[in-house]
């Protein structure tokens, strides 16, 4: 909380360097048979060992305060996530699993320390994931790789993500401190907000464990939608044609829509896809994909009345379909809010529904 008015400008917190965890301090002090490890599985092997010294670690007041344990996404509400959500998330569990298992080949060839559990490392994996500051390299002597640029900053981390904060992160080489100015103004008595990056819901969910009302950079993915979607009589050499095409122009995959908002990667993909009846042998057909190439520029911004119209009425099945979805998963969740972390999932649902209606009206409108 701000004990006074902070105005615009001001530095909300500084750490020194000395009291930053660093990969460089966490190698000196576990080793040089850690040397292999990165920022991530170094810091957190050293927070772990450093907890296991209780008071005789120089951090122990700092890890006396931190999460003694964090709720995972329990199989059973995986089935509940939309798609997109469903591969980052595995990407993140195959992440944790390589950085334990470089942990368990250490273990293997040294006898420095205790064997670790995968459930030890999950913590001090997740302090480091759910805390860590970046730098950004040219600002900062501290490591050489932007991947080795985190580092734990004890205090600055009890900092809560707000989108509406705006701040400026960075090390100051002449105070030897990593500083965090707010560029807004905080009353009195209010919480003091940081802001973890422009991150949506579906990203804080992973990375973070929580979602925030309102997110500005929430959206909704249509990839799984526009990949099932078939044309009446359609051959599947047709569809995979014209995906091809969408392949070689670099616009497959990453198809989104924000509040009243479509990307232009969707559209383009939409305007290809519905192409029908296509013979793609026929002169027609190919003057129609010229016709699409010219959209890709700028040189059109339509191929004709005709497959505009086409576009919108089916954008918006896609988007009823995505909307009935949505309707069981809630229903489901409904009776469930309590449960930790079935309230984000519902959340993320929620405000997928409004985004998806936003589109509906804009489709109407056309
Ligand atoms: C860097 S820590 C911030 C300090 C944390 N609140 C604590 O007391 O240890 C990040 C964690 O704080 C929580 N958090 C941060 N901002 C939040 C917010 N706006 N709403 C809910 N939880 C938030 C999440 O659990 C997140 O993983």
């Amino acid at each position: 909380m701000a004990t006074k008015d902070i105005r615009s400008g001001d530095l909300i917190i500084e750490v020194p360097y000395q009291l930053l965890i660093t990969r460089a301090k966490a190698i000196s002090s576990l080793g040089s048979w850690a040397a292999t490890l990165s920022s991530h599985q170094a810091i957190a092997l050293y927070l772990i060992l450093e907890k296991s010294k209780g008071i005789r670690s120089p951090w122990y007041e700092y890890i006396r305060v931190l999460p003694e344990r964090f709720d995972s996404i329990t199989s059973n509400m995986i089935d509940f996530l939309p798609e997109n959500v469903r591969v980052d998330l595995e990407r993140q569990k195959e992440k944790f699993e390589r950085d334990y298992a470089a942990i368990e080949q250490l273990q293997a060839t040294s006898n420095a320390y205790n064997p670790i559990s995968s459930n030890e490392f999950l913590w001090g994996w997740s302090c480091v994931n759910t805390r860590c500051i970046y730098f950004k390299a040219s600002n900062c002597q501290l490591s050489f790789s932007s991947d080795e640029n985190i580092a734990i900053a004890p205090m600055l981390d009890f900092l809560n993500h707000s989108s509406c904060a705006k701040i400026m992160g960075e090390f100051n080489q002449q105070s030897n401190c990593y500083q965090i100015t707010t560029m807004t103004t905080i009353k009195k008595g209010e919480e003091v907000f940081i802001n973890y990056g422009p991150h949506d819901n579906f990203r804080l969910l992973i990375e973070y464990g929580f979602t925030i009302p309102n997110n500005p950079f929430n959206y909704v993915s249509m990839d799984e939608e526009f990949l099932s979607l078939s044309l009446p009589d359609e051959d599947d050499t047709i569809k995979q044609y014209k995906l091809n095409i969408l392949t070689q122009a670099g616009f497959m995959g990453d198809y989104t829509l924000r509040e009243k908002e479509i990307s232009f990667r969707l559209l383009t993909a939409l305007r290809l896809h519905v192409l029908h009846p296509f013979i793609p042998s026929s002169t027609h057909a190919q003057s129609l994909i010229a016709r699409w190439k010219d959209t890709l520029i700028g040189r059109l911004d339509k191929i004709n009345e005709e497959n505009d119209q086409l576009v919108f009425d089916y954008l918006e099945r896609m988007c009823q379909t995505t909307l009935n979805k949505a309707d069981i998963v809630m229903n489901n969740l409904s009776s469930e809010l309590s449960r930790n972390g079935t309230f984000h999932i519902y959340q993320i649902w929620d405000e997928s529904v409004e985004i998806l209606k936003s589109v509906i009206d804009l489709c109407h409108a056309k």
